[in-house]
């Protein structure tokens, strides 16, 4: 599949790509502050993670760029692929860290970045995508094509 694609929304078109080098400073970590904490990191510091992403094929991280205002950020979204060695070595893709500009929620942007990635997963083998979502975000999810499943379990360190 293509790795940067143009869509048009409601509110104008929207260019869905690979996070790179200059979206530290468009906005990634104003948009990631509205998921949770999310500190802007120095250059050397964010090139340094983003080299390691790319390195990987198995984690790919997707921003969604405003295609009349370049460099403007109103989503992103990330996964990895996971390997497994139950299911005859199938794979499973994790959906991480969706979040739209609240400027640009309602736009459909929210399922243009999930349908990306859940496309990019089955591109990669996988059987099927799962993530941890608050009980507010369910009906989006299924919105989406999800369903809900099973309870979430975490210790933070
Ligand atoms: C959740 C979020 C990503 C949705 O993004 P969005 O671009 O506004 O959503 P979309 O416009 O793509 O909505 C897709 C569909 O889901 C529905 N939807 C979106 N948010 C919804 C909500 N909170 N409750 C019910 N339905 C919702 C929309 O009405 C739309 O329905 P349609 O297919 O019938 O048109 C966005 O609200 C957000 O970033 N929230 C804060 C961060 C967050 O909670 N992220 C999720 C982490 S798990």
């Amino acid at each position: 599949m293509e790795l940067t694609q143009t869509v048009n929304t409601a509110g104008g078109s929207v260019i869905l790509r690979p996070l790179c080098a200059d979206d530290r400073n468009h906005g990634i970590f104003d948009l990631l502050a509205q998921l949770t904490q999310a500190p802007p990191l120095d250059a050397e510091v964010f090139d340094a993670i983003l080299a390691a992403i790319d390195a990987n094929p198995n984690h790919f991280f997707l921003v969604a760029e405003d295609k009349e205002r370049p460099g403007k950020l109103l989503g992103t979204a990330a996964v990895l692929v996971e390997q497994k060695l139950l299911r005859a070595g199938g794979r499973v893709g994790h959906i991480e860290d969706v979040v739209v500009d609240a400027s640009a929620r309602g736009r459909s942007i929210g399922k243009l970045l999930v349908n990306f990635l859940i496309e990019f997963s089955k591109d990669r083998g996988c059987y099927k995508v799962i993530l941890d979502c608050d009980e507010q975000n369910v009906a989006f999810y299924k919105r989406c094509g999800l369903e809900k499943k099973e309870v979430q379990m975490v210790r933070y360190f």
